[in-house]
């Protein structure tokens, strides 16, 4: 029966669809692939990402990066900042706080200047906020983020 053949490929490939983006572009990557140097080509910047990274984030996040494109702010904050940014630890200015995030940006030459703080670390803030991996962009976009400024 070769409709019903149909009917199943096709259900099969709504679920491919259905799949988080991250799967669907390795299986498409890997199906238009000609041979396994092919493939392996394709994956390496996959594997730069996780060898090059302090810690590998998985192949999704792998994946979006592209290689180094940037990070969600929403991801590099949740993994990363809220420890101690979503209850104010040890004094963290707290998410969403915007007066107090601004109070200090006004002090330190505006948002590239805290920016310049969370890089290097201050106090009880360490160096990157933890986020080893981040690149200054990817900071940037997270504080912009929590402070609303
Ligand atoms: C271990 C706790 C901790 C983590 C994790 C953390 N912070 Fe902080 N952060 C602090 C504390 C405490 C301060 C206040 C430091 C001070 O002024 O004494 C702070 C301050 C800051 C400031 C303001 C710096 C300034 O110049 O006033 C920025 C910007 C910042 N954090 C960004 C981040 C980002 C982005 C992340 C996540 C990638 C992060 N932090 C993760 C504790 C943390």
């Amino acid at each position: 029966m070769f409709s019903h053949h149909e009917g199943v490929r096709v259900n099969q490939i709504k679920k491919m669809l259905a799949a988080p983006a991250a799967v669907f572009a390795l299986w498409a990557m890997s199906a238009t692939a000609a041979t396994n140097d092919d493939i392996a080509k394709r994956l390496e910047p996959v594997g730069q990402v996780c060898v090059q990274g302090q810690a590998c984030q998985g192949m999704d996040v792998a994946v979006a990066a592209g290689g180094g494109a940037a990070k969600s702010p929403d991801d590099v904050i949740a993994k990363h900042c809220t420890a101690c940014h979503a209850s104010g630890l040890l004094g963290a200015p707290k998410i969403g706080d915007t007066a107090a995030w601004k109070e200090r940006a006004d002090h330190q030459g505006g948002l590239d200047g805290i920016l310049a703080k969370a890089i290097t670390g201050v106090n009880a803030m360490p160096p990157k906020g933890t986020c080893a991996d981040c690149s200054d962009d990817d900071l940037k976009a997270a504080i912009k983020k929590m402070s609303g400024l």
